[in-house]
């Protein structure tokens, strides 16, 4: 596992870049166009699983003992962090999945959002939150392309006082991360993969697609 700590103005900046080639495998799958949505859904929930392992590693933890069987003491270092993991439907929940099998104490909580395919401003329709002062708050979402996403749930959750942010994606544009960071310094980012390219309609290259159909099939337009 490769940690990547990247400079960025005069301020440190966290990018924990795995460099695994079973999560590659995985995202290599979810690229191949010929991936069908069942198992697409599936190599998202595993690349969950693995990032936040990643992501456990650099939690606080303490100290815990307990007696086995055998009457003896055996000790161990647990996660000692209020954890709250928050999504973004459509395409962030199979991820998310993956996530809360790695903390499936935290609580949790949703956005939804949906991209305007020609202004690429998201509109927020829903918003669903646990409280979160003092939590540590994980984000999920598949795609960050130009963040716009994700940077409307980070403003909502700022200003509830997180102990920290955290953000996990399948596939981060390079565009993407930058203009987290040009927006809080302080938000850890652990993207599956980065890819450099976000082309003139806002998506991710090579990427893969529109993740939302990718999971779940074309959606219709609905006025409400
Ligand atoms: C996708 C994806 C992210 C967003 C990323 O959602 O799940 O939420 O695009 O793009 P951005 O970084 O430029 O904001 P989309 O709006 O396509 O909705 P869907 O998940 O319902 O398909
Ligand atoms: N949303 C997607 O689903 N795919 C992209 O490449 C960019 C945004």
């Amino acid at each position: 596992m490769k940690k990547v700590v990247l400079f960025f103005f005069i301020q440190i900046i966290f990018v924990s870049a795995f460099s695994n080639p079973i999560l590659e495998s995985l995202i290599y799958k979810i690229r191949d166009p010929q991936t069908d949505k069942k198992e697409f859904r599936e190599c998202l929930e595993k690349i969950g699983e693995y990032i936040a392992i990643d992501v456990a590693n650099n939690l606080k933890t303490k100290k815990q003992n307990i007696k086995t069987v055998l009457q003896t003491q055996a000790e161990h270092n647990l996660v000692d962090e209020n954890i709250v993991l928050l999504t973004i439907l459509r395409a962030g929940l199979p991820l998310f999945n993956g996530v809360f099998k790695v903390f499936p104490e935290s609580e949790a909580g949703f956005f939804a959002m949906q991209r305007n395919e020609k202004t690429l401003i998201a509109s927020i329709d829903y918003v669903a939150l646990p409280p979160l002062e003092n939590k540590t708050v994980i984000i999920v979402d598949t795609m960050l392309a130009t963040a716009g996403s994700m940077l409307n749930a980070v403003k909502i959750v700022e200003k509830r006082n997180p102990k920290k942010i955290i953000l996990i994606c399948a596939i981060a544009a390079k565009d993407g991360i930058d203009n987290i960071f040009k927006h809080n310094p302080d938000i850890q980012i652990y993207p599956g993969y980065v890819d450099p390219i976000l082309n003139e309609v806002g998506y991710i290259v090579p990427g893969l697609g529109d993740a939302g159909d990718r999971c779940y099939g074309n959606k219709i337009t609905v006025s409400h």
